[in-house]
């Protein structure tokens, strides 16, 4: 089984299901910018005489057409930035291409800037996934900006630890998620896996980390001629949103960070052990919600007359899982095994994030303990390598936080007794353990100098969104930034899920126009109600239709483009 699992904020990558058409429609465009960037930067074409080519007053750059979303044109350049952007002398001329998409607001003079997260996550991707959801969310008035952050998708030198695809496929499968049986295996690949990726990426290896992520941010607002930072970051996109407020306080106009990192462990800490301490949470939220869901739309209830008792069913049988996987045969070509991982971290782990899934998962859940894995099989049991094709996510991390040898024991077991106590912390712990092994031989000087601190004060408030019970950036990391951060305000919408965006709340959404548009928060520390029930059936005519009534048009939109994205919101590939 492929894994690349990293918790990081969010990188609990499994395998996962793509419908391939929609990728297409992704790849080729994606195709068609790089193609028309590349020209672009070569200066092969002059921008401004490329019939489509746009240049708008007050921008340093011009834009080339590049496709359009659901009759949202987009429109696509780049820039280049230093490697490094603390020490602008040396090697001056070596430099990293940050390619940048933009949906325009029909209404707007600034660009609001967005991370989706990661570390590695596309912002190409992602606008043409949501950009058409988030602007309904945001509304006209400011245009929707994403980049490949340096080292990210099509960004280039891109961050790597091989030297092309055929090898990373090769190479990179490692077991890791026993954490004791895997262990030997899992020391052995990570003292290769520190030296390869290096020796991929020669001296850019160490400026891929978040603190020169955050001053590419300014070479982006300069190349748009735009002072104020305004920003919407997710998951790890708020570690990047804090870093950037924590560097360029006096740039900070409209900072929100969503799903929140606790910078404080990033950069410091030995573990990130504070971000699972809701995991489980969410699972027994699940559970409740099931019950009270009812048999009529959650058939797990069926099992049981309380939460306990499900919870008691479920895991016992996930218990008879581990013993004996299930042979699934459906015909010739699609058949295997369907084993305890693939269900709790393919299904159980990537419905945590978003709740759109749960009804989905009881239903799989139930006919699979029922004794009929088909569904749970093709769900969570087919391998589909998925893969970012380059390894941002662990440069970033690594480049980050605590590594290398002086800060953990060389030998594997002195180091195990170290990382054991961690994964006591939740059920789902074990996908943390591979990143440890490699945090232990990463021997890339870290470049950066970047402090988290309390009490920055920023031109603006931050404004910090989050759910109350989020699997991988817990609350109480949004109290962290609330005290590195003066007068910043939590909104936190009573719900389960990795960001604001994995319920439908037009409260959020409200809070976060008021905020961006008046510069408004709250005056203290505010809840927002979630607008869906988490167990629902519709027939499918009706899957995309509202789950509760608004008399407000706007508010109306608004909710209906929340519960697309909740829907389609991809944390475990934006992971
Ligand atoms: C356009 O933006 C301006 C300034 O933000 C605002 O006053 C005006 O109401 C907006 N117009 C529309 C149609 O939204
Ligand atoms: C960039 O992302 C797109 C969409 O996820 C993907 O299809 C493409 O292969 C990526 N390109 C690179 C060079 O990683
Ligand atoms: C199932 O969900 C619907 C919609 O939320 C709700 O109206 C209904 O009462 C639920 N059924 C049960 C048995 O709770
Ligand atoms: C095998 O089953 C899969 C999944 O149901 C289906 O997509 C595929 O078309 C089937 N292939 C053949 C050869 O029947
Ligand atoms: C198992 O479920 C699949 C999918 O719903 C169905 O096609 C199949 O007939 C079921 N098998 C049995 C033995 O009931
Ligand atoms: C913690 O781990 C030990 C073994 O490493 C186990 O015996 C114990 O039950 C665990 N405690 C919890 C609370 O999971």
């Amino acid at each position: 089984m492929d894994e690349k699992h990293i918790l990081g904020d969010l990188a609990w990558t499994q395998q996962r299901t793509v419908s391939r058409s929609k990728f297409w429609v992704i790849i080729t465009s994606f195709l068609s910018c790089f193609y028309i960037i590349l020209h672009s930067w070569l200066g092969i074409l002059p921008s401004t005489t490329e019939s489509g080519s746009l240049k708008y007053n007050e921008e340093l750059i011009s834009w080339q057409s590049c496709g359009s979303f659901k009759g949202n044109p987009l429109e696509c350049s780049s820039i280049n930035v230093p490697m490094d952007q603390f020490d602008l002398g040396f090697p001056g001329d070596r430099t990293f291409t940050i390619p940048l998409v933009r949906m325009r607001g029909n209404n707007a003079t600034q660009n609001l800037l967005l991370n989706p997260g990661g570390p590695g996550a596309s912002g190409f991707e992602f606008l043409y996934r949501l950009g058409e959801q988030l602007k309904a969310v945001v509304g006209e008035g400011f245009h929707l900006l994403s980049f490949d952050p340096r080292g990210v998708n099509s960004s280039t030198p891109i961050a790597s630890c091989y030297p092309d695809d055929r090898t990373r496929q090769k190479l990179s499968r490692v077991r890791s998620l026993h954490v004791i049986g895997d262990s030997p295996e899992v020391y052995a690949w990570a003292q290769n896996f520190a030296k390869a990726c290096p020796d991929t990426m020669g001296e850019y290896a160490k400026y891929l980390n978040t603190p020169q992520t955050a001053a590419d941010m300014n070479s982006i607002l300069d190349a748009l001629g735009q002072q104020d930072m305004i920003y919407w970051g997710f998951s790890y996109g708020s570690l990047l949103g804090q870093t950037y407020a924590g560097l360029f306080p006096e740039r900070s106009k409209r900072v929100i960070i969503d799903g929140v990192v606790n910078q404080f462990e990033w950069y410091e800490g030995l573990f990130e052990a504070q971000s699972v301490i809701d995991t489980d949470t969410v699972l027994d939220g699940f559970f409740d919600e099931c019950i009270n869901g009812g048999a009529e739309n959650c058939s797990l209830a069926l099992l049981a007359a309380s939460k306990e008792e499900l919870r008691d069913t479920v895991l016992s049988y996930m218990d008879t899982l581990r013993d004996q996987p299930i042979s699934v045969y459906i015909n010739n070509s699609v058949y295997g095994l369907l084993d305890y991982e693939k269900v709790w971290y393919n299904g159980f782990l990537e419905a945590l994030y978003k709740p759109s899934m749960w009804t989905a998962l009881a239903d799989n859940m139930y006919r699979l303990i029922q004794g009929n894995a088909t569904n749970a099989f093709l769900a969570y049991g087919i391998e589909e390598i998925r893969d970012w094709h380059h390894e941002a996510n662990e440069f970033i991390t690594l480049n980050d936080g605590i590594s290398g040898p002086m800060h953990w024991p060389r030998d594997r077991q002195t180091f195990l007794d170290k990382i054991a106590p961690l994964f006591n912390h939740s059920l789902f712990s074990p996908v943390q353990s591979k990143i440890y092994y490699v945090r232990q031989h990463w021997a890339v000087p870290k470049t950066h100098s970047y402090v988290p601190r309390k009490s920055v004060k920023t031109t603006h408030p931050l404004l910090i969104l989050s759910t109350t019970y989020d699997p991988v950036c817990p609350l109480i990391a949004a109290w962290s930034a609330n005290e590195a951060f003066e007068g910043s305000q939590i909104v936190e919408v009573k719900g389960y899920g990795h960001c604001s965006v994995a319920v439908p709340s037009v409260c959020i959404a409200k809070h976060v126009r008021a905020f961006l548009y008046e510069g408004k928060l709250p005056d203290t520390y505010t809840h927002c109600e979630v607008d869906s029930p988490y167990f629902h059936r519709s027939d499918k005519s009706e899957q995309l239709s509202a789950h509760k009534h608004f008399e407000d048009v706007e508010e109306a939109r608004i909710h209906q483009a929340q519960v697309l994205l909740a829907r389609d919101w991809d944390f475990v590939s934006a992971n």
